[in-house]
């Protein structure tokens, strides 16, 4: 199966865990294609809070992918900024390509707040593309930062993932 993973990482957090579930789909024999979402110029803390709260983009370093036909699963996943989507995930979002018929799972870290606002922000977004919603969830940093939970989390996704209802 070939799976996109794109998502922001402002501070590592995001980027852990999908480098972990990445390398769960690369031990079972899936392709992966990473897209870190990088802004031209970093927002200070209060501007990148400030973005999220008015569901504003911000423009993008990083080459977006200009189409999602080819993968069978796209991964989409950001940290919680203001309870919302960060404005580099906004950006991805507001631009995205078709995603007719795509399976897509969402994905939000967080420091210990509310993570719903975000997952239905961004669940919206894809719909309205096209793409069909197969999973999502919110894992909090904590998580990220303890190996042994990080592997655990990651493999229960991918078996979340892999489940024959999904395909
Ligand atoms: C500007 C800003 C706003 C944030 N707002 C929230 C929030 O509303 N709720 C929450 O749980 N965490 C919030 N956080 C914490 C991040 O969501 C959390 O640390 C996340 O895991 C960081 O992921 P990253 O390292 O991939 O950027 C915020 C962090 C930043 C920088």
């Amino acid at each position: 199966m070939r799976v996109l993973l794109i998502y922001h990482s402002r501070t590592g957090v995001t980027h852990g865990l999908m480098k972990a579930i990445g390398a769960e789909l690369e031990a079972r024999n899936h392709s992966t294609t990473y897209v870190r979402l990088e802004p031209e110029r970093r927002l200070s803390w209060l501007a990148a809070g400030y973005a999220a709260l008015r569901r504003r983009g911000v423009r993008l370093s990083t080459t977006m992918p200009r189409s999602l036909m080819a993968y069978d699963l796209v991964l989409i996943a950001g940290p919680v900024h203001s309870g919302r989507p960060s404005a580099e995930l906004n950006e991805f979002l507001d631009n995205m390509p078709d995603a007719i018929g795509r399976r897509v799972a969402v994905f939000a870290t967080n420091g210990g707040g509310n993570a719903d606002m975000h997952l239905k922000s961004v669940k919206t977004r894809v719909e309205r593309a096209g793409g069909l919603i197969v999973y999502e969830d919110a894992v909090s940093g904590q998580t990220v930062k303890n190996s042994a939970a990080l592997n655990t989390t990651a493999r229960n996704i991918v078996e979340q993932l892999m489940r024959p209802s999904v395909w």
